[in-house]
């Protein structure tokens, strides 16, 4: 798991983050669904091309999950659990998606934030977001 420090360089890229979930988002889904087209399957009823409106508010609803994690790190399992009930019960998004998304969030991260999304910044943030799926993905077994 994360050490102190590395917690608080995933709270740090947070801060710049919060206040623009939804255009982010959109960004993150916009990117996954172009760079990898299979995971449209799971999208379907966004439209293709997906529609801009349901494009922010599901990319708002994402990375408004995405907070939840940052602000519970130190209890991840507890917090996301009924959202890793939804993705593997319900949903069945298949486990290999999640490190797509996750490559499309560092691109995303990284032409925004620019400078301040820096080498030591990415390593936390993929370990984080790793760390995320791993919870997301576990009910499967
Ligand atoms: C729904 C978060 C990864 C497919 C959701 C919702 C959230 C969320 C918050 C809405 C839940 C609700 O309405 O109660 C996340 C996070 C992810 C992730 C934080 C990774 C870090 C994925 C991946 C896929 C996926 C990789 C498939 C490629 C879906 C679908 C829905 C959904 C199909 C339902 C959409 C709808 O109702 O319109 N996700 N998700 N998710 N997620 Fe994910």
């Amino acid at each position: 798991m994360l050490s102190a420090q590395e917690r608080a360089h995933v709270a740090q890229v947070w801060d710049l983050i919060a206040g623009h979930e939804a255009l982010f988002g959109a960004e993150l889904l916009l990117r996954l669904f172009t760079v990898y087209p299979s995971t449209k399957t799971y999208f379907k009823h966004l439209g293709d091309p997906p529609d801009e409106v349901q494009l922010l508010s599901h990319g708002q609803r994402v990375l408004e999950a995405v907070g939840v994690a940052v602000r519970h790190m130190d209890n991840l399992r507890a917090a996301l659990s009924p959202l890793a009930d939804l993705h593997a019960r319900v949903l069945r998004v298949d486990p290999t998606n999640f490190p797509l998304l996750i490559q499309c969030f560092q691109v995303v991260l990284a032409s925004h934030l620019q400078g301040e999304f820096t080498v030591e910044m990415q390593v936390v943030w993929d370990k984080f977001l790793t760390g995320l799926a791993v919870v997301l993905t576990e009910k499967y077994r």
